[in-house]
């Protein structure tokens, strides 16, 4: 049995213009030991999922389907069950880490918090695991930290106290929503790769969500593309790189920032925008923008089709994408 096990999840939150689904039947499963990046760009879906699983949906969201963790059914559950798993067998790194750091209170309160909560453990000891936990990933002078408040801190270093404040308890599933948005690049690398690290370390399942295709290329072993709440495409990182199969994907890859001197080109850019969650179309939702589309794309949202072992896309005309590049 997977770690994860995600079936037709559906997530439809309520807007000024009315109810739409920002996650349209998104099915998935997920290992421990196992990374898995989730791609796509502003508004289509990749937090809202991240916050269904962490049963952390904002008021008055509906979710229809299922979510197992090592078979239970998260869906159902009620608060009190889902705060004892919450920090402890799932835990969530966020974008932005002054967001979800408390400003009042210490570092070392905050990473040692789970511990005491979870693990039952005593202020003396948390804190001694927290000093651990905070060396561990990185931080200077962790010794230090611990009494100093989050403002003190560097981008960078709050995105490691963040780190070690989710892997307190050894969590079996790690969350990672754009981790390393708000910091710049060479920070960026370093803390991908401490997550990485981590994660091999301790055998966690990791999703990593991310809006930069060159980074889930490098850090994930399967990837999804996801667009206007539906994964358009999936499959082993290295196969959707090497046979994609959506027009999305391709439109993505092309725009995607290069490194190297500026070139005279102009960089591609995907036409049109993301459509609005309650003006969804009922057919292919990226139907509008897309270079291939023929009238069949707006009867409905096509199925996915299999593109060899364990790849899929969701566009009608994905062997012929395949078949002419
Ligand atoms: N609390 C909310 N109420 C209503 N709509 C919301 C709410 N939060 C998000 N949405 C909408 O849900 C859709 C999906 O949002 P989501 O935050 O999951 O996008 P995302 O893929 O994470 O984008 P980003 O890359 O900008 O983080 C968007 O259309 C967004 O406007
Ligand atoms: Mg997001």
């Amino acid at each position: 049995m997977p770690l994860l096990e995600v079936e037709n999840l559906t997530v439809t939150l309520a807007t000024n213009r009315g109810p739409g689904d920002a996650v349209r039947n998104v099915a998935f499963a997920l290992d421990r030991g196992e990374t898995l990046g989730l791609v796509g760009e502003s508004g289509c879906g990749k937090s809202i999922t991240a916050l269904a699983l962490m049963s952390l949906l904002p008021e008055r969201a509906r979710i229809a389907g299922s979510i197992r963790l090592d078979g239970r059914e998260l869906t159902t559950l009620g608060e009190d069950q889902l705060c004892g798993l919450r920090g402890d067998r799932m835990a969530m790194i966020f974008q932005e880490p002054m967001t979800s750091l408390n400003p009042v209170q210490t570092i070392g309160r905050q990473v040692a918090e789970p511990l005491i909560l979870h693990k039952g453990m005593t202020r003396a000891a948390a804190r001694e695991r927290a000093l651990d936990l905070l060396d561990r990933v990185g931080l200077p002078n962790p010794a230090a930290r611990l009494d100093q408040f989050p403002h003190q801190l560097s981008g960078g270093q709050r995105q490691r106290v963040m780190i070690a404040m989710a892997l307190a308890c050894d969590p079996d599933l790690l969350i990672a929503d754009e981790p390393t948005t708000a910091l710049d690049v060479t920070i960026q690398g370093q803390i991908l790769d401490l997550i990485l690290d981590l994660v091999e370390e301790r055998g966690m399942a990791l999703l990593l969500i991310s809006h930069d295709l060159g980074v889930i290329a490098e850090t994930t072993q399967r990837m999804m593309v996801m667009y206007g709440g539906s994964v358009v495409e999936a499959g082993p990182t290295a196969e959707v790189f090497a046979r994609m199969a959506h027009p999305y994907t391709r439109g993505l890859f092309a725009a995607r920032p290069k490194l190297g001197p500026a070139t005279e080109t102009p960089l591609a850019t995907i036409a049109g925008v993301v459509p609005e969650l309650a003006d969804l179309p009922p057919g292919c939702p990226f139907a509008n923008r897309c270079p291939l589309m023929i009238p069949p794309c707006n009867d409905g949202l096509p199925p996915p089709l299999p593109m060899g072992p364990d790849h899929i896309s969701r566009c009608i005309r994905a062997r012929e994408l395949v078949a002419s590049a």
